[in-house]
Protein backbone atom coordinates (compact mmCIF):
# COMPACT_ATOMS: atom_id res chain seq x y z
CA UNK A 1 0.00 0.00 0.00
CA UNK A 2 1.45 3.56 -1.03
CA UNK A 3 0.13 6.36 1.31
CA UNK A 4 0.77 10.15 0.23
CA UNK A 5 1.18 11.96 3.28
CA UNK A 6 0.29 15.93 3.86
CA UNK A 7 1.52 17.85 6.83
CA UNK A 8 0.47 21.68 7.08
CA UNK A 9 -0.36 22.18 10.51
CA UNK A 10 2.19 25.29 10.80
CA UNK A 11 4.97 26.71 8.59
CA UNK A 12 6.02 23.85 6.85
CA UNK A 13 4.49 21.93 3.94
CA UNK A 14 5.61 18.56 3.71
CA UNK A 15 4.59 15.98 1.43
CA UNK A 16 5.77 11.81 1.31
CA UNK A 17 4.94 8.75 -0.24
CA UNK A 18 5.12 5.58 2.06
CA UNK A 19 5.43 2.24 0.93
CA UNK A 20 3.85 -0.35 3.36
CA UNK A 21 6.48 -3.08 1.63
CA UNK A 22 9.26 -0.41 0.98
CA UNK A 23 9.62 1.67 2.89
CA UNK A 24 9.77 5.41 2.53
CA UNK A 25 10.03 6.59 -1.19
CA UNK A 26 10.23 9.93 -1.20
CA UNK A 27 9.28 13.20 0.97
CA UNK A 28 9.83 17.15 -0.35
CA UNK A 29 9.34 19.89 2.27
CA UNK A 30 8.90 23.66 1.96
CA UNK A 31 9.81 25.90 4.98
CA UNK A 32 8.71 28.83 5.55
CA UNK A 33 10.96 30.04 7.96
CA UNK A 34 12.67 32.15 6.07
CA UNK A 35 8.84 34.11 5.27
CA UNK A 36 8.15 34.63 8.92
CA UNK A 37 11.73 35.42 10.16
CA UNK A 38 10.98 39.51 9.54
CA UNK A 39 8.03 38.87 11.60
CA UNK A 40 9.88 37.21 14.38
CA UNK A 41 6.93 34.56 14.49
CA UNK A 42 4.82 33.07 12.30
CA UNK A 43 1.48 34.80 10.81
CA UNK A 44 -1.26 32.19 10.22
CA UNK A 45 -2.55 34.22 7.29
CA UNK A 46 0.76 34.51 5.53
CA UNK A 47 1.40 30.41 6.53
CA UNK A 48 -1.96 28.95 4.63
CA UNK A 49 -1.32 30.79 1.61
CA UNK A 50 2.46 30.14 1.61
CA UNK A 51 0.88 26.42 1.52
CA UNK A 52 -1.51 26.94 -1.12
CA UNK A 53 1.28 27.92 -3.53
CA UNK A 54 3.52 24.78 -2.43
CA UNK A 55 1.28 21.86 -1.95
CA UNK A 56 0.69 21.01 -5.66
CA UNK A 57 4.47 21.01 -6.64
CA UNK A 58 5.80 19.41 -3.97
CA UNK A 59 3.40 16.77 -4.50
CA UNK A 60 4.97 16.80 -8.58
CA UNK A 61 8.36 16.56 -6.20
CA UNK A 62 7.11 13.34 -4.63
CA UNK A 63 5.58 11.89 -7.28
CA UNK A 64 9.28 12.05 -9.83
CA UNK A 65 11.41 11.15 -7.30
CA UNK A 66 9.52 7.99 -6.73
CA UNK A 67 9.39 7.52 -10.26
CA UNK A 68 5.24 7.21 -9.88
CA UNK A 69 1.86 8.14 -11.16
CA UNK A 70 -0.58 9.88 -9.01
CA UNK A 71 -3.35 6.98 -9.97
CA UNK A 72 -0.52 4.37 -7.95
CA UNK A 73 -1.14 6.49 -4.75
CA UNK A 74 -3.32 4.00 -2.28
CA UNK A 75 -4.48 6.19 0.48
CA UNK A 76 -4.10 10.00 1.03
CA UNK A 77 -3.20 10.82 5.08
CA UNK A 78 -3.62 14.48 6.04
CA UNK A 79 -2.58 16.22 9.56
CA UNK A 80 -6.23 17.04 10.65
CA UNK A 81 -4.76 18.74 14.04
CA UNK A 82 -3.66 20.19 15.67
CA UNK A 83 -1.98 23.67 14.55
CA UNK A 84 -3.36 26.64 12.71
CA UNK A 85 -7.04 26.42 11.34
CA UNK A 86 -6.17 27.87 8.28
CA UNK A 87 -2.75 26.23 7.41
CA UNK A 88 -4.78 22.93 8.03
CA UNK A 89 -7.93 23.85 5.71
CA UNK A 90 -5.34 23.59 3.12
CA UNK A 91 -3.76 20.46 3.62
CA UNK A 92 -7.24 18.38 4.51
CA UNK A 93 -8.59 20.21 1.18
CA UNK A 94 -5.52 19.25 -1.35
CA UNK A 95 -5.85 15.51 0.21
CA UNK A 96 -9.64 15.76 0.05
CA UNK A 97 -9.92 16.99 -3.53
CA UNK A 98 -7.21 15.03 -4.52
CA UNK A 99 -8.43 11.79 -3.16
CA UNK A 100 -12.01 12.31 -4.72
CA UNK A 101 -10.06 13.57 -8.15
CA UNK A 102 -8.69 9.43 -8.06
CA UNK A 103 -10.95 7.71 -6.00
CA UNK A 104 -8.73 6.84 -3.65
CA UNK A 105 -9.75 7.27 0.60
CA UNK A 106 -8.35 9.48 2.87
CA UNK A 107 -7.87 9.60 6.16
CA UNK A 108 -6.80 12.28 9.16
CA UNK A 109 -3.98 11.87 10.91
CA UNK A 110 -3.32 13.91 14.54
CA UNK A 111 -0.05 15.50 14.22
CA UNK A 112 1.16 14.57 17.37
CA UNK A 113 1.07 10.44 16.37
CA UNK A 114 3.00 11.40 13.31
CA UNK A 115 5.95 13.33 15.39
CA UNK A 116 5.07 9.83 18.18
CA UNK A 117 5.95 7.17 15.63
CA UNK A 118 8.31 9.47 13.33
CA UNK A 119 11.23 7.44 15.35
CA UNK A 120 10.00 4.34 13.63
CA UNK A 121 11.18 5.54 10.27
CA UNK A 122 14.61 5.13 11.51
CA UNK A 123 17.10 2.73 10.01
CA UNK A 124 16.71 1.03 13.49
CA UNK A 125 13.49 1.63 15.01
CA UNK A 126 12.75 0.99 18.74
CA UNK A 127 10.33 -1.64 20.01
CA UNK A 128 7.04 -1.02 21.49
CA UNK A 129 6.64 -0.51 24.49
CA UNK A 130 8.48 2.66 24.70
CA UNK A 131 8.42 5.85 26.70
CA UNK A 132 8.02 8.85 24.44
CA UNK A 133 9.11 12.74 25.48
CA UNK A 134 7.36 14.45 23.00
CA UNK A 135 8.88 18.38 22.88
CA UNK A 136 7.92 20.45 20.25
CA UNK A 137 6.81 23.89 19.33
CA UNK A 138 3.23 23.52 21.35
CA UNK A 139 3.83 20.25 22.99
CA UNK A 140 5.62 18.79 26.06
CA UNK A 141 4.18 15.38 26.98
CA UNK A 142 5.74 12.53 28.14
CA UNK A 143 3.89 9.40 27.20
CA UNK A 144 3.94 5.63 27.27
CA UNK A 145 3.69 3.72 23.84
CA UNK A 146 2.48 0.23 23.57
CA UNK A 147 2.02 0.33 20.11
CA UNK A 148 0.04 2.01 17.31
CA UNK A 149 -2.70 3.55 18.82
CA UNK A 150 -2.14 2.80 22.32
CA UNK A 151 -0.40 6.18 23.89
CA UNK A 152 -1.00 7.07 27.60
CA UNK A 153 -0.57 10.72 28.71
CA UNK A 154 2.29 10.77 31.67
CA UNK A 155 2.78 13.71 31.82
CA UNK A 156 2.69 17.43 30.57
CA UNK A 157 3.62 20.75 30.95
CA UNK A 158 1.29 23.40 32.57
CA UNK A 159 2.03 26.49 30.80
CA UNK A 160 4.83 26.89 28.39
CA UNK A 161 6.10 24.28 26.23
CA UNK A 162 9.99 23.68 25.33
CA UNK A 163 9.91 24.74 21.93
CA UNK A 164 8.03 27.83 23.25
CA UNK A 165 10.15 28.47 25.51
CA UNK A 166 12.83 28.52 23.19
CA UNK A 167 11.70 30.41 21.29
CA UNK A 168 10.40 33.08 23.86
CA UNK A 169 14.12 33.20 25.50
CA UNK A 170 15.95 33.70 22.18
CA UNK A 171 13.74 36.49 21.25
CA UNK A 172 14.22 38.35 24.74
CA UNK A 173 17.75 37.89 23.65
CA UNK A 174 17.26 39.33 20.22
CA UNK A 175 17.74 36.28 18.21
CA UNK A 176 15.90 35.31 15.29
CA UNK A 177 13.02 33.28 14.65
CA UNK A 178 12.76 30.06 15.33
CA UNK A 179 14.51 30.70 18.31
CA UNK A 180 15.30 27.17 19.35
CA UNK A 181 18.36 26.44 16.69
CA UNK A 182 19.89 30.05 17.73
CA UNK A 183 19.62 29.68 20.98
CA UNK A 184 21.03 26.45 21.27
CA UNK A 185 23.84 27.45 18.94
CA UNK A 186 24.56 30.64 20.93
CA UNK A 187 24.65 28.52 24.26
CA UNK A 188 27.71 26.57 22.99
CA UNK A 189 29.92 29.20 23.53
CA UNK A 190 28.39 30.07 27.03
CA UNK A 191 29.90 29.62 29.83
CA UNK A 192 27.73 26.94 32.26
CA UNK A 193 28.64 28.55 35.71
CA UNK A 194 27.80 32.20 34.95
CA UNK A 195 23.55 31.82 35.40
CA UNK A 196 22.14 29.25 37.27
CA UNK A 197 18.73 29.32 36.21
CA UNK A 198 15.49 27.54 38.16
CA UNK A 199 14.58 24.08 37.33
CA UNK A 200 11.03 24.34 37.37
CA UNK A 201 8.97 21.56 38.66
CA UNK A 202 12.32 19.20 38.62
CA UNK A 203 11.43 18.04 42.50
CA UNK A 204 7.46 17.76 41.85
CA UNK A 205 6.28 14.41 42.10
CA UNK A 206 4.77 13.69 39.42
CA UNK A 207 5.57 14.17 35.76
CA UNK A 208 4.59 17.10 34.70
CA UNK A 209 6.07 20.13 33.68
CA UNK A 210 6.37 24.25 33.99
CA UNK A 211 8.67 26.35 31.76
CA UNK A 212 7.29 29.59 31.69
CA UNK A 213 9.01 30.81 35.14
CA UNK A 214 12.17 30.22 33.36
CA UNK A 215 11.36 32.51 30.46
CA UNK A 216 10.90 34.85 33.35
CA UNK A 217 13.89 33.80 34.93
CA UNK A 218 15.53 34.88 31.46
CA UNK A 219 13.58 37.96 31.38
CA UNK A 220 14.59 39.11 34.50
CA UNK A 221 18.37 38.65 33.95
CA UNK A 222 18.11 40.54 30.81
CA UNK A 223 16.04 43.31 32.44
CA UNK A 224 18.96 43.43 35.28
CA UNK A 225 21.51 44.51 32.35
CA UNK A 226 21.52 48.44 32.42
CA UNK A 227 23.97 48.34 29.05
CA UNK A 228 23.31 46.09 26.04
CA UNK A 229 24.14 42.86 26.91
CA UNK A 230 27.77 41.85 24.98
CA UNK A 231 27.71 38.79 22.93
CA UNK A 232 29.30 36.57 25.33
CA UNK A 233 27.13 37.36 28.53
CA UNK A 234 24.51 36.25 25.78
CA UNK A 235 25.69 32.70 25.53
CA UNK A 236 25.93 32.44 29.32
CA UNK A 237 22.49 33.40 29.47
CA UNK A 238 21.64 31.09 26.56
CA UNK A 239 23.65 28.32 28.06
CA UNK A 240 22.26 28.91 32.00
CA UNK A 241 18.22 28.47 30.14
CA UNK A 242 19.46 25.17 27.52
CA UNK A 243 21.28 23.58 30.61
CA UNK A 244 18.00 24.28 33.28
CA UNK A 245 15.42 23.55 30.36
CA UNK A 246 17.62 20.37 30.11
CA UNK A 247 18.09 19.14 33.25
CA UNK A 248 14.15 18.91 33.38
CA UNK A 249 13.46 17.29 30.67
CA UNK A 250 16.28 14.28 31.40
CA UNK A 251 15.57 14.30 34.88
CA UNK A 252 11.48 13.37 33.78
CA UNK A 253 12.42 11.03 31.10
CA UNK A 254 14.08 8.76 33.32
CA UNK A 255 12.04 9.35 36.49
CA UNK A 256 8.99 8.06 33.55
CA UNK A 257 11.09 4.97 32.22
CA UNK A 258 11.82 3.60 35.71
CA UNK A 259 8.41 3.83 37.05
CA UNK A 260 6.95 2.15 34.34
CA UNK A 261 10.18 -0.42 34.65
CA UNK A 262 10.72 0.14 30.80
CA UNK A 263 14.36 0.55 29.13
CA UNK A 264 13.65 2.68 25.70
CA UNK A 265 13.37 6.12 25.45
CA UNK A 266 11.50 8.25 22.28
CA UNK A 267 12.72 11.79 21.73
CA UNK A 268 10.14 13.21 19.23
CA UNK A 269 9.19 17.10 18.05
CA UNK A 270 11.49 19.83 16.87
CA UNK A 271 13.00 20.28 20.37
CA UNK A 272 14.00 16.47 19.63
CA UNK A 273 16.97 18.38 17.17
CA UNK A 274 18.64 19.77 20.16
CA UNK A 275 22.19 18.74 20.52
CA UNK A 276 22.66 19.86 24.39
CA UNK A 277 19.38 17.75 25.02
CA UNK A 278 20.53 14.79 23.06
CA UNK A 279 23.82 14.70 24.76
CA UNK A 280 22.53 14.86 28.17
CA UNK A 281 19.81 11.96 27.27
CA UNK A 282 23.08 9.59 26.12
CA UNK A 283 24.65 10.35 29.20
CA UNK A 284 21.84 9.93 31.52
CA UNK A 285 20.73 6.57 29.31
CA UNK A 286 23.49 4.93 29.00
CA UNK A 287 24.16 5.10 33.20
CA UNK A 288 21.27 3.60 33.52
CA UNK A 289 21.47 1.04 30.30
CA UNK A 290 18.67 2.52 28.68
CA UNK A 291 18.50 2.92 24.75
CA UNK A 292 17.41 6.30 23.46
CA UNK A 293 15.73 7.00 19.89
CA UNK A 294 15.66 9.53 18.03
CA UNK A 295 13.98 10.83 14.59
CA UNK A 296 16.53 11.30 11.57
CA UNK A 297 17.67 14.82 12.21
CA UNK A 298 14.95 16.29 8.78
CA UNK A 299 12.49 14.38 10.56
CA UNK A 300 12.64 15.95 13.88
CA UNK A 301 10.75 19.01 12.93
CA UNK A 302 7.64 18.96 11.11
CA UNK A 303 7.99 16.86 7.66
CA UNK A 304 5.13 14.84 5.57
CA UNK A 305 7.18 11.50 6.11
CA UNK A 306 5.51 11.51 9.65
CA UNK A 307 1.73 11.95 8.26
CA UNK A 308 2.24 9.59 5.40
CA UNK A 309 3.73 6.99 8.17
CA UNK A 310 1.09 7.22 10.74
CA UNK A 311 -1.35 6.79 8.29
CA UNK A 312 0.21 3.88 6.50
CA UNK A 313 0.68 2.31 10.25
CA UNK A 314 -3.26 3.12 10.99
CA UNK A 315 -4.30 1.91 7.69
CA UNK A 316 -2.90 -1.23 8.18
CA UNK A 317 -3.97 -1.53 11.96
CA UNK A 318 -7.39 -0.81 10.85
CA UNK A 319 -9.00 -0.54 7.08
CA UNK A 320 -11.96 0.55 8.11
CA UNK A 321 -10.80 4.06 8.70
CA UNK A 322 -9.94 4.65 5.47
CA UNK A 323 -13.11 7.01 4.34
CA UNK A 324 -14.38 8.23 1.02
CA UNK A 325 -16.63 11.24 2.69
CA UNK A 326 -14.47 13.67 1.15
CA UNK A 327 -16.12 17.09 3.26
CA UNK A 328 -13.20 17.06 5.89
CA UNK A 329 -13.24 19.04 9.24
CA UNK A 330 -10.67 19.62 10.64
CA UNK A 331 -9.26 19.83 14.23
CA UNK A 332 -7.02 22.93 15.67
CA UNK A 333 -7.25 21.93 18.78
CA UNK A 334 -7.20 17.98 19.38
CA UNK A 335 -5.79 16.43 22.62
CA UNK A 336 -3.97 13.08 21.85
CA UNK A 337 -6.10 11.38 24.36
CA UNK A 338 -9.41 12.09 22.00
CA UNK A 339 -7.93 9.92 19.22
CA UNK A 340 -9.36 6.78 18.03
CA UNK A 341 -8.16 3.75 18.20
O1 LIG B 1 7.83 19.88 15.98
P1 LIG B 1 8.03 21.23 15.45
O2 LIG B 1 8.74 21.40 14.12
O3 LIG B 1 6.67 22.01 15.30
C1 LIG B 1 5.62 21.86 16.19
O4 LIG B 1 4.85 20.90 16.00
O5 LIG B 1 5.57 22.69 17.11
O6 LIG B 1 8.81 22.05 16.58
C2 LIG B 1 9.17 23.39 16.42
C3 LIG B 1 9.90 23.83 17.67
C4 LIG B 1 10.20 25.32 17.67
O7 LIG B 1 9.84 25.84 18.93
C5 LIG B 1 11.71 25.37 17.47
O8 LIG B 1 12.32 26.49 18.07
C6 LIG B 1 12.15 24.08 18.15
O9 LIG B 1 11.15 23.15 17.79
N1 LIG B 1 13.45 23.61 17.67
C7 LIG B 1 14.54 23.53 18.46
C8 LIG B 1 15.61 23.09 17.63
N2 LIG B 1 15.12 22.92 16.35
C9 LIG B 1 13.80 23.24 16.41
N3 LIG B 1 14.70 23.79 19.76
C10 LIG B 1 15.93 23.62 20.28
N4 LIG B 1 17.00 23.23 19.55
C11 LIG B 1 16.90 22.96 18.23
N5 LIG B 1 17.96 22.57 17.54
ZN1 LIG C 1 5.23 19.42 14.98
Amino acid sequence: MIVLGIESSCDETGLALYDTEHGLLAHALHSQIAMHQEYGGVVPELASRDHIRRALPLLTEVLTKAKLDKHQIDAIAYTQGPGLAGALLVGASVACGLALALNKPVIGIHHLEGHLLSPLLASQPPQFPFIALLVSGGHTQLMRVDGVGQYKLLGETLDDAAGEAFDKSAKLLGLTYPGGPAISRLAEFGDPKAYKLPRPMLHSKDLNFSFSGLKTAVLTVVKNHNTDICEQDKANIARGFVDALVDVLVAKSMTALKEHGLKRLVIAGGVGANQQLRTALNAAAAKRRYQVFYPELEFCTDNGAMIAFAGAMRLQQNPSLATREYGFNVRPRWPLHELQT
